[in-house]
């Protein structure tokens, strides 16, 4: 990489950031295209949100991710946003516009374009989501919006779920969201099979031996399993989908095609399948899951 007097910025507002696998993808990318382009981790301290982002648009940045905890919080400083980037309440992708940037989500469109890569689909599906926070909220807009025909949101705190389906319910004119507690798994029908979705933090590293529901006959009422944890690749989620005869995935390929659709607002470039693997196994060395 040759950086000049040219080379455009662009970066990742969160905190932490150091973990972060959002330079492997980009800067793959930007090498791949032959764009004078460079995308660098920026540590942005509690309470200095507005800053960095006015910061950012001083600094002629071309664009941003944003990631935890500032992607609901970053929506005030926006001059713009998108209406599903709205629908979701999270934005992880600036993209600088005249007057400021403009605050997309390319997490859900990435978790889509991950999941159609797998041959998931989600229209007239019924769908478990494990937990009721913010990542969950994202993926039942995205469930909801896609056609899936029933969304049975399980959570931990019953009332969160039934709030987020509420939401969710309201958000589009059909009632597909209900609410359960995680608990009350064992009274979903015996003979129903579900496509279900993790996204609570339970399993995650270094907890790895973690999952949201132990009890093995909830696994056998799922075909699939979508985990957006990505470290370990493996989860215990995953694990007691597969030896319960089912498909399992993780969030590594979501993390992927977040940042492939977040570049290509930044830049307007097409990235084909072929960069996009690229992309993916440089993402992969990066975290030691393939050699160099
Ligand atoms: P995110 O933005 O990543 O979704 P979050 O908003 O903090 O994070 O949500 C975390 C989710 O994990 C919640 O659904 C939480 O359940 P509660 O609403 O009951 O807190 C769930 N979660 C966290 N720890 C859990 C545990 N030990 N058992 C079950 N669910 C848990």
């Amino acid at each position: 990489m040759k950086i000049n007097g040219y080379t455009r910025t662009c970066g990742l507002i969160g905190n932490p950031v150091e973990h972060t696998m959002s330079p492997a993808i980009h800067n793959t990318l930007a090498e791949e295209l032959s764009e004078n382009l460079v995308y660098v981790p920026f540590h942005v301290p509690e309470g200095k949100l507005k800053e960095a982002v006015e910061g950012a648009f001083a600094l002629n940045l071309l664009g941003c991710n944003v990631t935890v905890p500032y992607k609901s919080q970053v929506i005030p400083f926006l001059s713009q946003i998108d209406p599903l980037a709205e629908k979701i309440g999270a934005v992880n992708t600036l993209v600088r516009v005249e007057d400021g940037f403009k605050g997309y989500n390319t997490d859900m469109p990435g978790l889509y374009s991950a999941m159609c890569e797998d041959g998931v689909k989600l229209e007239g599906e019924k769908v478990l989501i494990l937990g009721a926070g913010g990542a969950a909220r994202a993926v039942a807009m995205l469930l909801a919006e896609r056609g899936a025909s029933q969304i049975i949101i399980l959570n931990r705190t019953l009332e969160k779920a039934e709030r987020l389906a509420g939401e969710v319910n309201a958000a589009f004119c059909r009632q597909p969201a209900e609410a359960r507690a995680l608990s009350d798994h064992v009274s979903l029908p015996g003979g129903e099979r579900y496509l279900a979705i993790q996204t609570t933090n339970l399993g995650m590293y270094p907890r790895i031996e973690e999952a949201a529901v132990g009890d093995r006959s909830f696994y056998e009422k799922i075909h699939t399993g979508y985990d957006l944890i990505f470290n370990p690749s493996k989860t215990r989620f995953m694990s007691m989908v597969e030896e319960s005869g089912g498909r399992a995935f993780n969030g590594l390929k979501m993390l992927l095609y977040q940042g492939v659709i977040a570049y290509e607002l930044w830049t307007g470039a097409k990235v084909g399948t072929e960069l996009a693997q690229k992309a993916y196994r440089q993402i992969r060395r990066a975290m030691g899951l393939e050699e160099y």
